[in-house]
C-alpha cells in the first residue's frame, strides 16, 4: 500500500506530493494519482528527493516524450557541467555557478519575467521539471500563475475583446527579456518573429480554457492597430499578474517542481550572483495549441 498523499499549497495553484520516493520505481497506480493531482493543481512539488539524471529522465518520460535541451548560449560551457554523458541531450543545467569564468548552465542569477516556456515555437513544450541540487540562502524563488483562473476572472469586456483573436509570441527575446543572439530589435511589433497562437487556449486534457499570453515584450494581437494591441495587452497583463492568481516556490535542496506549461506561466526572482544555485531540468514535448 502506498502512503502517498497530496497537500494543496492553499494558494491558487500548486500541491505537494508526499510519500513518494522518486529514487524507487513509481507504480502505475501511484503514477495515475500523480497525473490526477497534476491536472487539478497544475504545479506539483516533490520534496526531499535524491535522484540522479537517469532517474529524473525516466520519471519525466512518463509524462510524455522527452524534449532535447536547447542549444546553450555562447557564455555557457556545458562541458563543465556535472551532467552524465548519456544525459547531456536531455538534461538542461540552470545555474548561476561559474567555472573558469564560464557559466556551467543557463539563466544566471537575474530576474526572469513572467513567461510560458518556448511559446514562440509552433508546438510549445507540455511541461518542465526542475530539480534543485544547490540553492541560495534566499532569493531565486519561482512564481507560478494559474492561467485558467486568470481567464475565468477576466472582466466581460476583456473576455469579449480577445474572443477568437491570436497573438504573436516573440522568439527574439529570452525569459529575462533580453535580445537573443542573431536577432534584431523589433521596432514594429507587427514584424515580431515568432509563433502565432490563440489568446484563449483549450487544454487538451482538462478541456478547460486558459489565457495564453506567452510573454509581454514583442507581443502583438492580430487584427488590431498597434495602439489598440498595446492597450489590450497591457490590460490583460495587469489583470493576469495579480497576486491572487500566483503562488511562489521557495526552493530547498531536493525539491523537484513540475509545471503544466499549457495553463501556467512562471517567473523567477533575482538572487545574489555570488551564491550558488544549481538545477537540473527536463522538458516534455507538447502538442499543437488548440483554440478555446
Ligand atoms: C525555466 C525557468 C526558473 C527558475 O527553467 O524554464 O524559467 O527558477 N526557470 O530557474
Ligand atoms: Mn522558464
Amino acid at each position: 500500500m502506498s502512503e502517498m498523499w497530496i497537500q494543496p499549497t492553499g494558494g491558487p495553484l500548486g500541491a505537494d506530493v508526499h510519500g513518494v520516493d522518486l529514487s524507487r520505481p513509481v507504480s502505475d497506480a501511484v503514477f495515475r494519482r500523480i497525473l490526477d493531482a497534476w491536472s487539478e493543481h497544475l504545479v506539483l512539488r516533490f520534496s526531499g528527493q535524491r535522484i540522479d539524471d537517469a532517474t529524473l529522465m525516466k520519471f519525466s518520460a512518463r509524462f510524455g516524450e522527452l524534449d532535447r535541451v536547447p542549444i546553450a548560449s555562447a557564455d555557457v560551457d556545458s562541458a563543465d557541467s556535472d551532467v552524465a554523458p548519456e544525459a547531456v541531450d536531455w538534461v538542461n543545467v540552470i545555474s548561476s555557478i561559474k567555472k573558469n569564468g564560464k557559466a556551467v548552465g543557463g539563466l544566471g542569477s537575474y530576474e526572469l519575467v513572467w513567461h510560458t516556456d518556448m511559446s514562440y515555437n509552433p508546438v510549445p513544450p507540455r511541461a518542465s521539471l526542475l530539480y534543485a541540487l544547490e540553492v541560495p540562502p534566499d532569493g531565486g524563488n519561482t512564481g507560478f500563475l494559474n492561467m485558467y483562473l486568470a481567464y475565468e476572472a477576466l472582466p466581460a469586456d476583456l473576455k469579449r475583446a480577445i474572443e477568437g483573436r491570436t497573438c504573436i509570441h516573440d522568439a527574439s527575446r529570452n525569459s529575462a527579456g533580453e535580445l537573443r543572439q542573431g536577432f534584431q530589435r523589433t521596432l514594429d511589433v507587427r514584424q515580431t518573429p515568432g509563433a502565432v497562437h490563440p489568446l484563449v487556449r483549450l487544454h487538451p486534457m482538462s478541456k478547460r480554457k486558459a489565457l495564453f499570453l506567452g510573454r509581454r515584450p514583442g507581443a502583438y494581437i492580430h487584427g488590431l492597430s498597434v495602439e489598440e494591441s498595446e492597450a489590450l495587452l497591457d490590460a490583460l497583463w495587469e489583470h493576469t499578474t495579480q497576486e491572487r492568481f500566483a503562488w511562489y516556490q521557495k526552493w530547498r535542496i531536493g525539491d523537484l517542481v513540475m509545471w503544466d506549461n499549457r495553463c501556467v506561466m512562471h517567473r523567477r526572482d533575482a538572487f545574489d550572483e555570488t551564491m550558488r544555485r544549481l538545477m537540473h531540468r527536463t522538458q516534455i514535448v507538447g502538442e499543437p495549441v488548440l483554440a478555446g
